[in-house]
């Protein structure tokens, strides 16, 4: 018997308009209830999508009607509010990040593991074009051994309206950049399976401008001066990974992407729009082949835009954000929700269904905490490092998930997959 999912959504912000819509037309799901901190936009939402509202998170999570729950605070708010839900005896869906406290993805983890429910961190980076196909590679044994590779979020995020959420804003935008690893980690991790980060050095860069957003003097909650940071992590495969993440630089191409992946018998490369795939011959050592990807990997207006001669040009930032890329596998998202229009590059629809069908077959999803605390907990560390300048240090991994609670395949879904 499946578990229907009855859910309420905690944070009627920018972001949860887009999963409003996807979970209610979800088979799997029963219900939908929205709530606020702010009561006129959870008036919004409730007007917009015809919902009912729920007062506060806790009557929420005490709510006999309702077995889930979905975080789309802030981002330095998911920890507490995922424990309480979990405790409260909710499933959990979370935007990123899972948690800014090493000890909080660690209670997390103790919860999900002790009552068996669902928790599943919402990383776009996870079903990305780039992430697909390098994780379909490495599956397929064509890359060889992971040597090192290179993924980075650039978001300069000057055009946020944070004063949306209050006179404080300030002391809140200036989050470390570092405490919202996943996007970037999970792109390299995410075509590892099993591959966590053994050691961690961070450098960050000290924001000259604007010293009342990024500063130590009490200017944000975590006196954190940097606006921008890149790690070196050693990973337990023996490769190297950089990772940066970078909230003041001005880069308006795709914001989020693997730069490089190398592996010791083929590479993929990205560079501006286009997208590489080089291969060694064994049989033939003196031949590197070379193989341009982007047609599978970009959505088709925009490989048809860097198709034209002078296309890069063109490119703005929000070209193609909406679409999927051939070779996503929107075949296994259920018809009735399968969206042309899916925010993040084609990726929302994939991190809904995963949670979904995760509650609805008692299986994990793909990205269970196990996987969310391998994407997290290297970022945590780093700025630890980048504050201690450049300091070496080693971080924690909590393990894979437990032997008899089998995963989602990502790829597809497969039948009789109850657990
Ligand atoms: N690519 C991605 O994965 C991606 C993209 C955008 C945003 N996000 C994540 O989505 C989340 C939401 O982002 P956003 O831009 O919509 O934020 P937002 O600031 O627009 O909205 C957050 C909302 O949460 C509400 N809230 C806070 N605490 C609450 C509580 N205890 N109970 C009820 N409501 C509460 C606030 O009042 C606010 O309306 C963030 O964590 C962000 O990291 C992820």
């Amino acid at each position: 018997m499946r578990e229907r999912i009855r859910l309420c959504f905690i944070g009627c912000g920018a972001f949860c308009k887009s999963f409003v819509p996807l979970f209610q037309k979800h088979p799997d799901v029963e219900s939908v209830a929205v709530c606020d901190l702010i009561p006129e936009r959870s008036a919004a939402y409730a007007e917009k999508f015809g919902v009912p509202v729920i007062a506060s998170f806790e009557e929420a999570i005490h709510r006999r009607d309702i077995n889930a729950i979905a975080i789309f605070t802030q981002r330095h708010l998911h920890g507490p509010l995922v424990i309480a839900a979990l405790k409260a005896g909710k499933h959990v869906y979370s935007a990123v990040p899972c948690a800014s406290r090493i000890e909080e993805i660690a209670e997390i983890e103790a919860l999900v593991r002790q009552s068996r429910l669902t928790y599943s961190m919402g990383e776009t980076g996870f079903y990305r074009a780039a992430t697909i196909f390098c994780r379909r590679q490495m599956a397929a044994g064509h890359m060889g051994d992971f040597v090192y590779g290179e993924a980075q979020y650039n978001h300069d995020q000057r055009h946020f309206d944070y004063t949306r959420n209050g006179p404080d804003w300030r002391r809140v935008a200036g989050i470390p950049p570092m405490l919202y690893p996943t996007h970037s980690t999970a792109m390299i991790l995410g075509a590892l399976p099993g591959v966590f980060a053994r050691k961690v050095a961070a450098f960050g860069y000290t924001e000259k401008y604007l010293t009342d957003i990024f500063g130590v003097n009490g200017v944000n909650l975590w006196n954190n001066p940097f606006s921008n940071t890149a790690m070196l992590l050693q990973l337990s495969n023996g490769g190297i990974a950089r990772i940066s993440e970078n909230r003041r630089v001005a880069f308006a191409g795709p914001n989020t992407y693997i730069s490089q992946f190398y592996g010791s018998n083929a590479c993929y490369e990205f560079a501006v729009a286009h997208h590489y795939f080089s291969s060694w011959d064994p049989a033939n050592p003196q031949k590197l082949r070379m193989q341009e990807v982007s047609q599978q990997l970009l959505p088709p207006s925009v490989f048809q835009v860097i198709s034209e001669p002078d296309g890069p040009q063109k490119i703005s930032e929000n070209v193609g954000f909406w679409e999927s890329a051939p070779i996503q596998p929107t075949g296994r998202i259920p018809e009735s929700y399968r969206q042309d229009k899916n925010g993040h590059n084609g990726t929302h629809h994939f991190l809904v269904d995963d949670f979904c069908r995760a509650v609805a077959t008692g299986r994990l999803s793909p990205t269970n905490i196990w996987t969310a605390a391998r994407f997290n907990l290297p970022g945590l560390v780093a700025h630890q490092s980048a504050l201690r300048d450049g300091e070496r240090m080693d971080v924690p991994d909590l393990g894979d998930p437990p032997a008899d609670w089998k995963v989602l395949d990502p790829e597809k879904t497969t039948p009789g997959e109850e657990a």
